[in-house]
């Protein structure tokens, strides 16, 4: 969306305390993002030119988290927390600035598209309205705002511990973002009270403010889905079914193949090319990048890896961060890949675990073959070259090359760099005892006569 002179205020500082958690409710996260990235995420897509997060006193966790999102988004902190009107004044400086509209946002309601918050802005810049709330009928409006409406006319917005018995039977509930124009939000908000059940300065008083003051109020009406707040843990895990269920149309959308699609869980940042083949039961964590026509198997796990076109992973197979799939290469069953470069048509079957390695082209990784990365205290690097041929059941010591063409023999411990084209044996030879077996055979069978014949005595 191009940009419009909206300032936004998005109210990070709240305790959360019915998440009963050390970490702060809006760093929770919903599809792999906290519930602060994904309203920033939104906040930069609704083209706003300035962008203000208010924060608790010390919390620069959460600052850095909506930097991430937005870097030039101005934190203020809000020293004492005595409510969302009382919240919004600690960015004071930002509403000085009179933008043609301020628009406040709620950090715990997470799934908020960017075309709601235009709305609410354009309702008071080319509307004409003083104050703008966002409305929803949620199946349970327990703990919600109720908008107080005559006709077409907002009149006040109550608070469920302040509401009559026939005001909480009111559907319509309060969704939390709300526009002010520029020119009258301080004005509005200086002037919001403490005078009620939680003796807490409330943003959707701003309505009976403006009413007061013979400005026009208005709303615009959202799903439920979108605008759900986060307060505990039940809400947060259903912004999760309800997120999955969007990226999960957006992925089919896109021409991803499920075939369960329901039992596929992603991130909010998972990308995909086309024709990707997702079987079920597949878990995307954080920063997935998936090329053109790869397949996932069944069972696998993902997370911060970048697969190229052609690939095949799984099943049950285990991607960790720093994952590089190349083109074309096929990652299968108990295999887990971290910090490490899988090479184009590269193979690794069955069993194996490739940790701060690079795997050149069209090598093949052995069943059962580690990488022996951590002495337990530093990491150390495996190369190996394209064309490696590595036997199952090898354990290749870190830090190692092995060059290109070179072979490992099967069951190997390999601690010395191989050279090109080489045969590395690192295992100890076999000898095979002309009749041994039959004479074991005897030697056993006696001590187990022996014993018999104690225990009948
Ligand atoms: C709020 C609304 C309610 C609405 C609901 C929608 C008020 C008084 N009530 O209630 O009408 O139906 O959201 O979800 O606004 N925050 C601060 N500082 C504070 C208090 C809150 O930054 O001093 C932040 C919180 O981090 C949160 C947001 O403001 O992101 C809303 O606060 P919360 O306590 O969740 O309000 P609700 O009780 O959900
Ligand atoms: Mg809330």
């Amino acid at each position: 969306m191009t940009a419009a002179d909206i300032q936004i205020v998005v109210l990070a500082a709240g305790e959360g305390t019915r998440m009963k958690s050390a970490l702060p409710k809006v760093l929770h996260k919903v599809a792999g993002r906290s519930l602060l990235g994904h309203v920033m995420g939104a906040v930069a897509g609704a083209g706003a030119s300035h962008v203000a997060v208010v924060i608790g006193p010390g919390r620069d966790d959460v600052a850095k988290e909506a930097a991430q999102h937005v870097p030039n988004a101005e934190a203020f902190v809000q020293a004492e927390r005595l409510g969302t009107a009382h919240a919004v004044l600690a960015a004071r400086r930002a509403l000085e600035r009179r933008a043609a509209a301020v628009v406040i946002a709620f950090a715990d309601t997470p799934l908020v598209r960017p075309q709601t918050i235009r709305r609410l802005a354009d309702a008071v810049i080319d509307g004409g309205a003083a104050v703008a709330a966002l409305a929803f009928r949620p199946a349970d409006p327990k703990g919600y705002g109720r908008l107080i409406t005559e006709g077409d006319r907002l009149i006040a917005i109550r608070e469920e511990k302040d509401a009559s018995e026939a005001e909480r039977a009111i559907a319509l509930c309060n969704a939390g973002l709300m526009a002010l124009s520029g020119a009258e939000a301080l004005p509005i908000l200086e002037a919001i009270g403490n005078d009620n059940a939680q003796r807490e300065y409330y943003l959707p008083d701003a309505v009976a403010q403006a009413v007061a003051r013979n400005l026009k109020t208005t709303w615009l009406e959202a799903s439920a889905e979108e605008v759900m707040g986060i307060n505990d843990r039940a809400q947060l895990a259903a912004a999760e079914r309800l997120l999955q269920e969007r990226l999960r149309a957006e992925a089919l959308a896109a021409g991803v193949t499920m075939t369960a699609p329901e039992t596929v869980f992603l991130a909010a940042d998972t990308r995909f090319g086309r024709d990707v083949v997702i079987e079920p039961h597949v878990v995307f964590g954080e920063k997935v990048a998936v090329g053109d026509n790869v397949t996932i198997r069944s069972f696998s796990h993902l997370e911060g890896a970048v697969i190229e076109a052609d690939a095949r992973i799984g099943p049950y197979a285990r991607l960790r961060p720093g994952a590089k799939i190349g083109r074309d290469a096929h990652i299968g069953n108990f295999v887990e890949v971290k910090e490490a470069t899988v090479g184009e048509g590269a193979k690794a079957n069955h069993f194996a675990y490739l940790g701060d390695a690079v795997v050149g082209a069209r090598s093949n990784i052995g069943a059962g073959t580690i990488t022996c990365n951590y002495d337990g205290f530093a990491k150390h690097r495996t190369e190996l070259g394209a064309g490696v041929f590595v036997g199952s059941n090898s354990t290749l010591v870190a830090p190692l090359r092995i060059a290109n063409g070179a072979y490992v023999a099967a069951g190997s411990v390999v601690t010395r760099d191989v050279a090109e084209d080489a045969l590395a044996i690192g295992r100890s030879r076999q000898t095979n005892k002309e009749n041994g077996g039959a004479k074991l055979r005897t030697h056993l069978a006696a001590i187990k006569e022996a014993q018999k014949g104690k225990t009948k005595g």
